[in-house]
């Protein structure tokens, strides 16, 4: 198999999408500056807040409802659609996240909170997004342009956990977003291109090559999981599919029997060792079920001391896997060609 060296990856990944990952750590404090700069205050919504926002630019408020999990006071809610949940009103913050401003479901689900009178915010770097949220009065945080949605997550994710604390919904979580930014530092170096050929990322990007990966966790690892599939898919260009612990257990358990029957999966268990007893044990038991048909079983377990650090880390593990997965496979990371199909269809088909 391939060598995943800087020069075999740039040879591959022609617009750098691995620098970007490595940049995750400036990302994340940059973020912070970024929302502070929005002059965002806290909104009076004891409704909590609503994340309207699809793929890439949801992704952030997937991980951050993840690591915030039953630290939430409020409900936090994420919108993957045309329109807001009917509870949706006054009382609601509308978190509206779009990295090019002009994803078409995002703005009709801002054009929905405007409707229903829900205050809001925005995060983007530009667009018809942004030209709403002007004319509106709405606070923007300014998203650094030229990333792939997917690349900017550190600002996805940041902007989502202050959006949760400035709805009421979530304490502020500032000192373990910086405390992540230092743990990605020497991460980067022990995951990174530079590392050996044996280090982790390298090791679980090669076992994983040619298999459909399976990807679960509990809890912030079940966020991070989800993150996982879709950075296989958008960077490897994969199928792929994620589970969470401890539903999986009751029902997508019983398939890993026949799996290898059917074509060759592999199952990637992301751990925090920090999660509710009952479900570190159900992601050892899970694993020793899934090896009866999936080749190969993976364990990962997350690094650091604080929930963020280790959300942050399976995170930033993911995108290296997957870029180099990409790279295994001579896909280009940046090539999204399902998802630039269908929107030129759509961009192409008259609204009804
Ligand atoms: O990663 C991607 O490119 C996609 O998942 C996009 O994030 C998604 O299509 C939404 O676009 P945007 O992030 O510009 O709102």
């Amino acid at each position: 198999m391939g060598s995943l060296t800087r020069e075999a990856i740039a040879a591959v990944d022609s617009t750098g999408q691995i620098d970007e990952v490595l940049e995750l750590s400036e990302h994340l404090t940059d973020a912070l500056w970024r929302v502070d700069s929005s002059g965002a205050r806290p909104f009076d919504t004891p409704g909590g807040l609503i994340v309207a926002g699809m793929g890439g630019s949801a992704s952030g408020a997937r991980l951050a409802r993840g690591v915030l999990g039953s630290r939430l006071t409020r409900p936090m809610y994420i919108s993957d659609d045309y329109l807001l949940p009917g509870w949706a009103g006054p009382s609601t913050l509308v978190f509206a996240s779009s990295y090019s401003g002009n994803t078409e479901e995002t703005l009709s689900a801002y054009d929905d909170a405007v409707d229903r009178g829900a205050p809001r915010l925005v995060a983007s770097t530009g667009g018809a997004l942004v030209a709403r949220a002007r004319a509106d009065g709405a606070p923007v945080v300014p998203i650094p342009g030229g990333f792939q949605p997917r690349a900017a997550i550190g600002y996805a994710l940041v902007s989502a956990l202050e959006a949760a604390f400035l709805a009421g919904a979530a304490p502020s979580v500032r000192s373990e977003i910086e405390a992540a930014a230092a743990l990605v530092d020497s991460l980067v170096l022990e995951w990174g291109p530079d590392a050996p050929e044996d280090s982790e990322a390298k090791s679980i990007a090669r076992s994983l090559h040619g298999t459909v990966p399976v990807i679960v966790g509990a809890e912030l690892a079940s966020a991070a999981a989800y993150r996982w599939k879709c950075q296989f898919n958008e960077n490897a260009e994969l199928p792929a599919f994620a589970a969470s612990l401890p539903e999986a257990d009751h029902n997508e358990v019983v398939g890993w029997e026949a799996a290898a029957e059917l074509g060759r999966f592999s199952y990637v268990s992301l751990e925090d060792p920090e999660a509710h007893p009952r479900n570190v044990l159900r992601a050892e038991l899970t694993a020793e079920v899934a090896s009866a048909g999936a080749d190969p079983v993976v364990r990962v377990t997350a690094r650091g001391s604080t929930p963020v650090e280790r959300l942050v880390s399976l995170v930033l593990l993911g995108d290296l896997v997957t870029i180099y997965a990409a790279v295994l496979r001579g896909a280009d990371p940046v090539d999204i060609p399902g998802i630039d199909a269908v929107k030129a269809a759509l961009s192409a088909a008259p609204v009804s």
